[in-house]
């Protein structure tokens, strides 16, 4: 058995996105391709919805898988396929654009926010899949003891428990973990994935002495386990481990391809309004 050191941490970037949702960039664009399979973790948590309120209104993705996980206030949806509906707390929504969809997330009320946006990366050959959309309550997300602590298995498996997200092209695991004040957690990982921890609640530490505050995320180095330690408060940490795809990023505001000529195309398509597959659709 190998710990996993830490490779790299990063503090996440106050940003400004969609129609002004102030939120935290956790990683993106500029750590490409570090965090392979995945591109990009966006945290968002307010209480003032001058902060959130304006959403993000209708846009478009392709090639990628867009993952929403709610813990509390809601979020409404439409897209192009039909689809309606509203995230809420504790609620997970996995988005497959594949070949194209245009969609909104928009806020559903003024109560305050508090989730996370995952992007994750299709493989080349299931880029132009047919769109499709994974809606999971929260009573259907397995909540888990694992040593002292709870974790709840969005997708992927621990402890022989398998996430209600089933179907995704690189296979992740992403669990949302709370350890208890002064404990120990070792949680196995496959080796030669990529493993990174997203701090959003105490601090992570770890028996070289390093401590990480809320708001960073730890990528680590290869190996087939992690042991992080809580401090004088819960620690709540998102992981996301994921096998990494290894092909080539093109990548341009939503659309993320293997190359200029797939987002070149990509942008004609939909300013001609041919973006959209119907072939593969499963509504209006
Ligand atoms: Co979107």
């Amino acid at each position: 058995m190998k710990t996993r050191e830490i490779r790299k941490v990063f503090e996440s970037v106050r940003v400004i996105e969609g129609a002004g949702v102030r939120l935290n960039r956790v990683f993106g664009y500029h750590e490409t391709p570090l965090f392979d399979p995945f591109l990009l973790l966006d945290h968002f948590q307010s209480d003032n919805p001058d902060d959130f309120m304006s959403g993000f209104p209708w846009h478009p993705h392709r090639g990628i898988e867009t993952v929403t996980y709610m813990l509390k206030g809601q979020v409404e949806h439409g897209d192009s396929l039909g689809n309606k509906g509203i995230i809420g707390p504790g609620d997970v929504q996995w988005m497959t654009a594949g070949s194209g969809i245009v969609h909104q997330e928009m806020p559903h009320n003024g109560q305050g926010i508090h989730g996370f946006q995952l992007w994750v990366n299709l493989p080349a050959r299931q880029k132009m899949m047919p769109p499709r959309y994974q809606e999971i309550n929260k009573e259907f997300i397995p909540e888990t003891n694992f040593d002292k602590c709870l974790v709840k298995i969005l997708c992927g498996q621990l402890n022989g428990i398998i996430g209600p997200v089933q179907g995704i092209p690189a296979d992740p695991m992403y669990l949302d973990i709370m350890v208890p004040s002064d404990e120990k957690l070792t949680i196995p990982t496959p080796s030669g994935w990529t493993v990174s921890i997203y701090v959003y609640q105490g601090t992570a530490q770890f028996k070289s002495g390093e401590v990480v505050e809320e708001r960073n995320v730890i990528l680590f180095e290869d190996g087939d386990r992690i042991t992080i330690l809580s401090g004088m408060v819960a620690l709540h940490f998102l992981m996301i481990a994921g096998k990494p795809l290894n092909e080539p990023i093109a990548w341009q505001g939503p659309v993320v391809m293997n190359n200029e000529a797939e987002i070149k195309l990509a942008f004609e398509e939909f300013h001609k309004g041919t973006f959209i597959k119907r072939e593969g659709g499963g509504g209006s």
